[in-house]
């Protein structure tokens, strides 16, 4: 069975992750880190930000890209979109030291996971064992200046879908955009560090000189596939959560082959 696990993952290109007793027990302690270090420097948006620019470089049908750990590579990190992830990156860094046995793609996605779990998200299982990338990622991610139909072709190379795209922008409840990085500035919510569903109920609201609406974000507005979702995530929080949860983990997973 590993030499089939070896084929599947193209040796050269993956260290392929054993997952034993000790790993778990790594995993555990960078958890543990990881909620500690998110809440004394307030780092949870580029966490999560950098959970997703990880994963979503996913192409399911050549079978490349995904949470891999890529993004720890400069070729890769130093692209426009990754601006400002180089923080997140080193944070990570300083928790891989103390548990060296954890995957850079297992870590990065904890982090995410951790990052929606101390700002009163919800609780995302988290499955160890993926393998890490020796090499840059290619896929592209979403342009912020695009609209419904550029999102469906972006998430559909990736394996998402509809539902998907709009639980996943809801992402955007955490964090803020910054000049310097994106030409964007401003957060999306009125308490940017708290997950919640306000992202999808200011954006029913329409928009005010202090929040930031991209067009990738009215963009889910007036679509008939994506609408009825940012209705219903607006009014009922306890369904956001629930499919946020799922797709965060479809997302944190992709092209992994977890059990
Ligand atoms: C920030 C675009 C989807 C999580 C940003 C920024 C842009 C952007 C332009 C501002 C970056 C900066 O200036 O610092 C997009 C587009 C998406 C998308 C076009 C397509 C749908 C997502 C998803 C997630 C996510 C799926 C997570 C599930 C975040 C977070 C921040 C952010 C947490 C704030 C980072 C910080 O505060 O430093 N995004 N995003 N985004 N994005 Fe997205």
């Amino acid at each position: 069975p590993i030499l089939l696990h070896l084929l599947f993952q193209s040796p050269d290109k993956m260290a392929v992750n054993v997952v034993d007793a000790e790993y778990l027990k790594q995993l555990e302690k960078s958890r543990r880190d990881l909620r500690a270090l998110i809440s004394s420097r307030n780092c949870a948006p580029i966490m999560l930000r950098l959970a997703w620019h990880d994963a979503g470089t996913y192409d399911e049908k050549k079978k490349s890209g995904g949470p891999n750990g890529s993004i720890r590579f400069k070729d890769e990190l130093n692209r426009p979109h990754n601006k400002g992830l180089e923080k997140a990156v080193a944070f990570c860094e300083e928790v891989k030291a103390k548990h060296p046995r954890v995957s850079y793609a297992d870590l990065y996605q904890l982090a995410g996971v951790v990052a929606v779990e101390v700002t009163g998200g919800p609780t995302i299982p988290f499955t160890p064992g993926r393998n890490d990338a020796e090499t840059a990622d290619e896929g592209d991610l979403p342009d912020a200046n695009q609209g419904a139909s550029h999102l469906r072709t972006l998430f559909s190379r990736m394996g998402l879908s509809d539902k998907d795209i709009v639980a996943l922008s809801g992402g955007h409840t955490l964090g803020r955009a910054h000049k310097e990085r994106s030409d964007f500035e401003g957060p999306w919510t009125r308490d940017p560090l708290k997950f919640d569903n306000s992202y999808f109920v200011e954006l029913l609201n329409g928009e005010t000189p202090e929040l930031l609406q991209l067009k990738t974000d009215k963009a889910l507005l007036g679509d008939p596939k994506f609408e009825p979702y940012v209705k219903m995530y607006a009014k009922d929080e306890d369904v956001f959560f629930r499919d946020y949860a799922f797709s965060h983990k479809k997302l944190s997973e992709l092209g992994c082959n977890l059990p």
